[in-house]
């Protein structure tokens, strides 16, 4: 298995190109689902779980070619042979579980496994079989799957979630776009992702309002057709290289970056000292001599500060000049990566879903284990700014959702590199 070793080197300097959404994409490649004519993504990000998805919608019978070294997936969905989504695959990716409203309401039946549990929290799929049996589905769950069918169609109904959720959201605005009559979402998802499902939905001929406020309305109609659309901005890879700088000291340009992809997170890096400039390029960020201050935080849904980049805010925090107190609201088990960072000479405190994290002067390297996607880059942001050498085991997590790392950090003057594993 590969691991990634780090050297801190001190500041970085120079231009990250920041890729199109991990997230996004994940949703909008099961839209292909939805319609019989091709959906053309561009913008794509190269990572594994886009090869992941990919593998599933194949193994579902649609088309899905790579182009452009991964940049454009043209798909096609015109002769879907299977509506199994198999549990070898579905439980190596928890976003598997998008493609069951589109499937559903396209040919009135699917099969989908359960995705199971997963290393940040239980993470149920309740409320997507909630949401779709508010559309008439009659769900059965058996021997850990989903067995859904429509046989008259999807109708539109209102659903109301009991708390804000990205992934039913989502399958919820793909199934009801072909239901019959309207569907009314209340207490949506209003995340950047969620808005970009929507306009390419909308492409493809889809009567969707409302999508980034809390209510989306959508009318259904009988089919929808091909479209092209680009993957928005990946707001989260953004974020974590905005903390780089942020970390190391410096200036880096995030290339493509936009303020309102990530309001209240830089409000957090402004407290904590350190500049952040919208400029035609992307965002440029700053930090100055003098230590980071201290500040608290907690996650919340969009527009609040993203569950996505605890792990890398924390990083930041535990050089900062005070004391922090990091809330995690989204997921019961997030702080995964704070033992790691202990062993890198941290002082945090975790108590339930509270992170108390005193800053010290400075990290020390120390060989650490990557638990989860967002953890392991948290753990190579620390070894960036830590004295001697970090290596970052199990770099597999990091390669589901950060494209070329290596290169992106040491185009800036970051040592960092790869080495290979048996
Ligand atoms: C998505 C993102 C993930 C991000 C998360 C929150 C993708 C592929 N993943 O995950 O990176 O961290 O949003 O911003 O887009 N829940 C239930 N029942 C459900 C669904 C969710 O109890 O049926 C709970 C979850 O366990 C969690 C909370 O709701 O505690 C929010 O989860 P949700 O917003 O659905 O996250 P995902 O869509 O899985």
């Amino acid at each position: 298995m590969d691991s990634i070793l780090v050297t801190g080197n001190g500041p970085l300097t120079g231009d990250i190109p920041i890729a199109g959404a991990k997230n996004a994409c994940l949703t909008l490649m099961p839209a292909t689902l939805l319609s019989e004519e091709p959906l053309t993504l561009t913008n794509a990000p190269r990572l594994s779980d886009i090869k992941t998805m990919t593998a599933l919608l194949q193994s579902l019978g649609a088309e899905v070619t790579s182009m452009q070294d991964g940049q454009v997936l043209a798909m096609s969905s015109h002769n879907i042979d299977n509506h199994t989504a198999d549990y070898d695959i579905v439980r190596k990716m928890r976003a598997s579980i998008l493609v069951l409203g589109p499937m559903l309401a396209r040919d009135g039946h699917a099969i989908v496994s359960l995705p199971g549990g997963c290393a940040i929290g239980a993470r149920p799929v309740d409320l997507h079989l909630k949401a779709l049996e508010a559309m008439g589905a009659e769900l059965d769950l058996k021997d850990g799957y989903v067995h859904a069918k429509a046989p008259g169609g999807l109708k539109g109904g209102t659903v109301e979630f009991p708390f804000v959720t990205v992934g039913a959201t989502e399958n919820a605005l793909m199934a009801a776009t072909l239901a019959k009559g309207t569907t009314v979402l209340k207490n949506a998802a209003r995340e950047p992702e969620i808005v970009d499902l929507a306009e390419c939905l909308r492409k493809m001929g889809a009567q969707i309002e409302g999508e980034g406020s809390s209510e989306i309305t959508i009318q259904g109609v009988d089919r929808l057709h091909g479209a092209t659309h680009p993957v928005v901005t990946d707001r989260i890879e953004l974020g974590t290289y905005m903390l780089a700088p942020a970390i190391c000291g410096g200036e880096v340009t995030c290339l493509g970056g936009k303020i309102s992809l990530l309001g209240a997170f830089c409000e957090k890096l402004d407290a904590a000292g350190i500049s952040v400039e919208e400029t035609a390029k992307g965002l440029k960020v700053a930090r100055q001599n003098g230590r980071v201050r201290a500040v608290d935080v907690t996650t919340e849904p969009f527009p609040g500060f993203p569950t996505d980049l605890q792990a890398q805010m924390m990083a930041l925090l535990c050089t900062a000049e005070g004391t922090s107190v990091l809330e995690e609201k989204i997921f019961e088990n997030r702080f995964m990566h704070a033992p790691e960072l202990i062993r890198m000479g941290a002082d945090i405190d975790v108590q339930g879903g509270m992170a108390t994290v005193k800053g010290v002067d400075r990290l020390k390297g120390a060989p650490v284990m990557a638990t989860d996607l967002r953890a392991s880059v948290s753990l190579i942001l620390a070894g960036l700014a830590a004295e001697g050498e970090t290596v970052v085991n199990r770099v597999y997590h990091l390669d589901r959702g950060y494209e070329r790392v290596e290169e992106k950090l040491g185009a800036c003057g970051a040592k960092i590199e790869r080495i290979k594993g048996q």
